[in-house]
């Protein structure tokens, strides 16, 4: 049967796409979101995005013509940065040329946590934009679809394309990993159960705007002194912690992840234009934690993303006693903290 405009404008469609923390973390990029090394992720499950897509008439010759509502208001700062995307990327998405698209948008997770959401947000557009052109072509979701969406993901937010994925996620080509590339993320299969449903306790130590957009951060790549070693630094440890994950030395992966936040930050206080985004309570809480960890002998570690916030990783097997002396050591380091574990990525939900 042929659509018609008309029954195109009816079709909806609700994904929600969580959001991920980088184990090993890509920090500059080249061209169109094509990362200058590979990266490795843990997907979460509570902190995500839910967006609702519709279709309706076109009431304008714009080439794109988007209404961008975010937690029920329209957000015209984000929905033009939305349109532009969908503009670059027309034909995968080609009923935009006669239809209009409304996106309603709602992160689990307060706007102000300081957590990053075009990880999420993106992943989630893509997905459901994607989903409509397979429902207009009356195309069945398989695992081609995910890998698309991983790519279309990427064009928005690189870090995004890793989100589509359950668990462990890898992106940017890298010669030690079978089918590993710079186009979308893959999931890494193989491993070890002190790794599964691995926890994360995100410490909220600001909750302010990035001082310094991740744009600018990984543009100040291109003239930073240190960027050949790390990015080779960055793929050695991709492909050791693939072989980590999968023979589950929790003690090697400690080392990796604390090493790739501290260097993540210290490429940032090492640029041509250096800046610092670790405050005193992201010092407090590392310091204490490595305490603890000495004192007692919990498998525990921190990572950082490009903020002051302090992720925590532990195995689930250890969740009662971390979280105790998050609860009573930490509590004087964050304004808050959201217990988030490893997610079994996107979901597409009832409208
Ligand atoms: O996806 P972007 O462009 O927001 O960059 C994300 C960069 C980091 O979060 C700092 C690291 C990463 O790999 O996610």
């Amino acid at each position: 049967m042929e659509r018609t405009t008309e029954t195109t404008n009816e079709i909806k469609v609700k994904w929600r796409c969580p959001s991920n923390i980088a184990i090993v973390k890509y920090w500059g990029k080249k061209d169109v979101q094509i990362p200058c090394n590979s990266s490795l992720s843990l997907t979460l499950n509570n902190s995500f995005t839910e967006v609702e897509v519709s279709l309706s008439e076109k009431t304008t010759m714009e080439a794109v013509e988007l209404n961008y509502y975010f937690e029920g208001e329209l957000n015209e700062k984000f929905g033009k940065r939305v349109a532009d995307y969908l503009a670059d990327n027309m034909e995968d998405f080609p009923y935009l040329r006669v239809s209009a698209v409304n996106i309603n948008s709602t992160n689990s997770f307060p706007h102000s946590a300081g957590i990053a959401s075009s990880a999420s947000a993106f992943g989630a557009i893509a997905l459901a934009m994607l989903d409509l052109t397979y429902i207009l072509e009356e195309k069945e979701i398989d695992d081609e679809f995910y890998q698309k969406a991983s790519r279309l993901a990427r064009l928005g937010s690189g870090s995004a394309c890793r989100s589509i994925f359950p668990a462990f996620a890898l992106w940017g080509e890298n010669d030690k990993v079978e089918g590993s590339s710079n186009d979308f993320a893959i999931e890494v299969e193989t491993v070890h159960p002190i790794f599964r449903n691995m926890r994360d306790a995100i410490l909220i130590i600001e909750d302010e705007p990035k001082k310094v957009s991740s744009t600018v951060g990984h543009g100040l790549m291109n003239e930073h002194p240190y960027a050949k070693q790390r990015f080779e630094q960055a793929n050695k440890r991709t492909a050791e912690l693939v072989q980590i994950l999968k023979e589950g030395d929790f003690d090697a992966f400690i080392q990796i992840c604390e090493s790739e936040a501290l260097t993540l930050h210290a490429m940032m206080m090492t640029s041509v234009d250096y800046y610092l985004l670790v405050k005193p309570g992201t010092l407090t809480a590392i310091e204490k934690l490595m305490n603890f960890r000495l004192e007692h002998l919990v498998p525990v570690c921190f990572t950082l993303d490009a903020g002051p916030n302090v992720h925590v990783l532990y195995p689930e097997k250890y969740a009662e006693q971390v979280e105790e002396f998050i609860k009573t050591e930490l509590t004087d380091t964050y304004k808050k903290v959201i217990f988030d574990h490893e997610g079994q990525g996107p979901q597409k939900l009832n409208v």
